[in-house]
């Protein structure tokens, strides 16, 4: 008996002994990081097609994390929607002239966009949001906009604090949170004349409207949007303008519990002007107005067509 006891404590010693190794091992390394495979020549076009183009998806993918809006420059800031449990963040200043965008490259940027590895090689961790299946030309337009000498990136010497990621996040950097491999061949628009297509891709490759409205932010497939559980069943806890809590809503088309009585025109006013038939859409649910009628009535054909969901969210929180 007394051997028996013996052995199970020396092997209890040892698997102490590889857990706290592996603690201290992930806490010494923090954030991994990775080679870079660079793209060959990603060559941007800076035509005012392009341009407009480029702007419009930055005001819909980059701004709301990372411009100051007392000043209108993309110069940075602390994130308060992160989750206490994931550390401290602060967003980049994109306009500092040695830190910001100035010191990527074209490749190095549009490597940074879909995978999540940043020109020193960290991983960015999922607090910078990542276009694994964004359409070149759109990641192009992105990129010629952020060369131009638009308002909102002119200079700035702020200098925003490197985040402070916890443990747990350094963690899930080890053992879940992975780059996105970069695409092998250029990724394509939806074609034009297919509605259900294009809104599948403004809703899920561009807007990340899943994202919010999909269970949870932890089962989330960024990659492979439509795994993500609960995909557009809502229910995902965030937090509203005062920091309390509210719940994304049910978009799937549940006749009771999601949208499935609105019309075309009801979600055109939810999407772009927060005006619901029956509640007010509260903040962090962004006011859409940059995209087009014709946009979001494409993701509302999309969303006809995924697998309904009956869940129903709680609106008085
Ligand atoms: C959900 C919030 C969020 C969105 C949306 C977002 N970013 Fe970021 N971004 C961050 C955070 C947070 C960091 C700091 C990340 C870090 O250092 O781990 C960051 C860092 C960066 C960096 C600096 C990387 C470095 O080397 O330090 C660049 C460049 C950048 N973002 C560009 C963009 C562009 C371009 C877009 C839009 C296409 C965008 N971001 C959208 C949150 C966001
Ligand atoms: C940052 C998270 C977030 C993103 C991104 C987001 N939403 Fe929402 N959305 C919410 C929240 C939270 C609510 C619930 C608001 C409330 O209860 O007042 C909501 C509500 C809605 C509603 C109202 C539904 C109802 O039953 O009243 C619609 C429609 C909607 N979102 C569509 C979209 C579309 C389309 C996109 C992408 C283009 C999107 N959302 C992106 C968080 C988000």
């Amino acid at each position: 008996m007394k051997k028996v006891l013996k052995i199970a404590g020396i092997i209890l010693g040892i698997v102490l002994v590889l857990i706290g190794g592996f603690a201290l091992y992930i806490n010494a390394t923090g954030i991994p990081s990775y080679d870079l495979e660079l793209p060959e020549n990603y060559a941007v076009s800076a035509d005012s097609a392009s341009l407009t183009n480029g702007e419009k998806l930055v005001r819909l993918t980059c701004m709301d994390c990372h411009i100051n809006y007392e000043n209108q420059l993309l110069e940075g800031k602390k994130m308060f929607d992160v989750p206490a449990s994931f550390g401290e963040v602060w967003s980049a200043n994109l306009n500092h002239p040695e830190t910001g965008l100035k010191s990527y490259s074209n490749e190095e940027l549009a490597y940074l966009l879909r995978t999540g590895v940043k020109k020193d090689g960290k991983y960015a961790p999922p607090w910078m949001v990542k276009f694994p299946n964004m359409a070149d030309e759109d990641l192009r337009d992105i990129i010629a906009f952020l060369r131009s000498d638009h308002p909102m990136l002119q200079p700035s010497e702020v200098r925003q604090p490197a985040p402070r990621p916890s443990f747990l996040v350094k963690f899930l950097s080890h053992v879940a949170f992975k780059p996105f491999p970069y695409p092998q061949q250029e990724i394509a628009l939806p074609n034009a004349g297919d509605q259900i297509a294009r809104g599948q891709y403004v809703a899920d490759a561009v807007a990340g409207c899943f994202s919010c409205h999909s269970a949870d932010f932890t089962t989330i497939d960024e990659y492979t949007p439509v795994n993500s559980a609960g995909y557009y069943g809502g229910g995902n806890l965030l937090k509203d303008a005062a920091g309390q809590d509210i719940y994304s809503a049910n978009l799937t088309m549940h006749p009771e519990t999601g949208i499935g009585n609105w019309s075309e025109q009801q979600f055109i006013d939810a999407v772009k002007w927060g005006k619901g038939p029956k509640y007010p859409v509260r903040v962090p649910m962004p006011k859409y107005t940059d995209l087009t009628d014709d946009e979001i009535r494409a993701i509302f054909a999309y969303l006809k067509t995924i697998p309904v969901i009956e869940n129903s969210v709680d609106r008085t929180r």
